[in-house]
């Protein structure tokens, strides 16, 4: 079971494990996981993200490279031994860490990359930018100790550059074994999942309003809310064909929340200033148009 978090709130909780290492998923040829102790949840571009950082010489890195997606697994409780020595000494290029770890993979919700239920906080990301950190901007004190190329007795693994991944944050959940989920109000304040029949209603008390389905012409054409249009996510500059003022009130929902959530700062960078989502179509009680 997974019960949705407000991630900003594990803020604190995330830095005191980061020293300690939290775990860096990727899921290229294989699953495979590294750990990870630089890294930062933030805000980039009016959207959630957690940039980490990863050296060339990692069987990780031409994962990421590969598939563009990660997903952090942050322990909660008590730390594995076992894991840490795996996830923080072997390289996937070698042996298969989800075996040899005894991990306990759990499926993802957004990207292709699960998470592991015995470090349960889990947050799902898609990388959105990338840069190989540049050595000659890099401060000489901290050069010569964490890149020492050249240094007797350091190998060309210990100098190699990191690369920055800036991951948007698509998903942020608890992993429970033996808990059913809880409900929406202690939902992520990123993805909270809204009450898409009281939106609705308000929807239609808001004179004005554009009422936006951000799914997939095909979702849109086998379902969608009376009054709604139909703008994929992919595409939401075309918003601007049809809605010329950019204080509307816009009510946005998808599927589930997850698309809808996202379009709200995508619409807020191409100017519009008065965007709401109101969740997904999954839980809307009225009727539907085809
Ligand atoms: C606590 C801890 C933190 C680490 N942090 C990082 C990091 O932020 N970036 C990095 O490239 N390697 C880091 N490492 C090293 C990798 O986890 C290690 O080299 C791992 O074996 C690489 O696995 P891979 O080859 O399967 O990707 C860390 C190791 C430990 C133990």
């Amino acid at each position: 079971m997974k019960e949705k978090i407000k991630l900003a709130e594990y803020a604190g909780k995330i830095n005191e494990e980061l020293r300690r290492g939290i775990l860096l998923n990727t899921n290229g040829d294989k699953f495979n996981s590294m750990s990870i102790g630089w890294g930062a949840l933030g805000i980039l571009w009016n959207t959630p993200v957690f940039t980490v950082y990863v050296r060339e010489s990692r069987y990780t890195k031409s994962q990421l490279d590969k598939t563009g997606e990660f997903t952090l697994s942050i322990p909660l409780g008590e730390r594995d031994p076992v894991i840490d020595r795996v996830c923080g000494s072997l390289s996937g290029r070698d042996i298969d860490k989800t075996a040899e770890a005894k991990l306990a993979l759990e499926p993802p919700n957004a990207n292709s990359v699960p998470g592991i239920a015995q470090y349960p906080l889990t947050v799902e990301c898609r990388v959105i930018y990338r840069e190989q950190q540049k050595l000659g901007l890099i401060p000489p004190a901290m050069r010569a100790r964490f890149y020492p190329e050249g240094t007797p007795g350091c190998s060309a693994e210990q100098a190699d550059p990191h690369t920055m991944y800036i991951g948007e944050v698509l998903d942020a959940y608890v992993i429970h074994p033996d808990r059913p989920a809880v409900k929406e109000e202690s939902m992520n304040v990123f993805f909270r999942k809204n009450d898409i029949n009281a939106g609705i209603v308000e929807f239609k008390n808001t004179e004005g309003a554009v009422l936006i389905d951000v799914r997939d012409e095909d979702e849109f054409a086998s379902g969608h809310i009376p009054g709604a249009v139909n703008i994929p996510l992919s595409r939401l500059r075309e918003v601007e064909d049809s809605v010329d003022d950019y204080d509307t009130p816009i009510f946005t929902y998808c599927l589930s929340g997850v698309r809808s959530s996202r379009s709200v700062p995508a619409l807020n960078m191409i100017g519009y200033t008065n965007v709401r989502s109101i969740g997904g179509i999954e839980d809307y009680k009225g009727p539907l148009e085809r």
